[in-house]
């Protein structure tokens, strides 16, 4: 019997597991331009930010960080975003056309903050996506999906 075959496979399992965990990119890693920087960044203007408008932030109306739902004054619902990068893109009656987590939150901060929403693909604009896309990371992709 050959052991030496098992043991010469075994070796090199054991090797490649640990180039993969030292190569793979960790998305948890810290860094300046780490996607936990990203995070980070956007959990920072979701409860600071007033892009320029009335005084208010994210917060004001979406407590919790965004994860407890509530009400407008006039009685309007305001959802939790728990989910909200699960269920966009959709179909919003409004606009008459499908529109996207990026549409969805320049709509906020233009609407709901009286703010200048940040340009697509602006730094800023792809930090509130990153820490939204954080509180629906796990969740199940349900696209037209209900708020949570
Ligand atoms: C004046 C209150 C108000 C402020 C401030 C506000 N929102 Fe909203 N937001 C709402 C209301 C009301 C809705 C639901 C109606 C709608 O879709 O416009 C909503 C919906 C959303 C949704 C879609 C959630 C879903 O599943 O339907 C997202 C995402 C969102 N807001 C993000 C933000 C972000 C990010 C900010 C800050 C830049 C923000 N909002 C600021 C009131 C506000």
């Amino acid at each position: 019997m050959n052991v030496k075959k098992p043991i010469a496979s075994c070796t090199r399992l054991l090797a490649g597991v640990l180039v993969l965990g030292l190569c793979a990119p960790n998305v948890w890693a810290k860094g300046p331009d780490s996607l936990h920087a990203a995070i980070e960044s956007g959990s920072h203007l979701f409860t600071t930010d007033t892009f320029g408008g009335r005084g208010m932030t994210c917060q004001s109306c979406h407590s919790g960080g965004g994860k407890i739902s509530g009400q407008l004054a006039n009685g309007g619902k305001i959802p939790s975003l728990s989910n909200a990068a699960a269920i966009f893109p959709r179909y919003s009656p409004r606009a008459g056309k499908v529109i996207t987590l990026e549409d969805q939150i320049r709509g906020c901060i233009a609407g709901g903050l009286g703010g200048k929403p940040p340009a697509y693909g602006s730094q800023k604009l792809n930090d509130l996506v990153s820490y939204l896309t954080f509180l629906s990371n796990g969740k199940p992709i349900d696209m037209g999906g209900k708020p949570k």
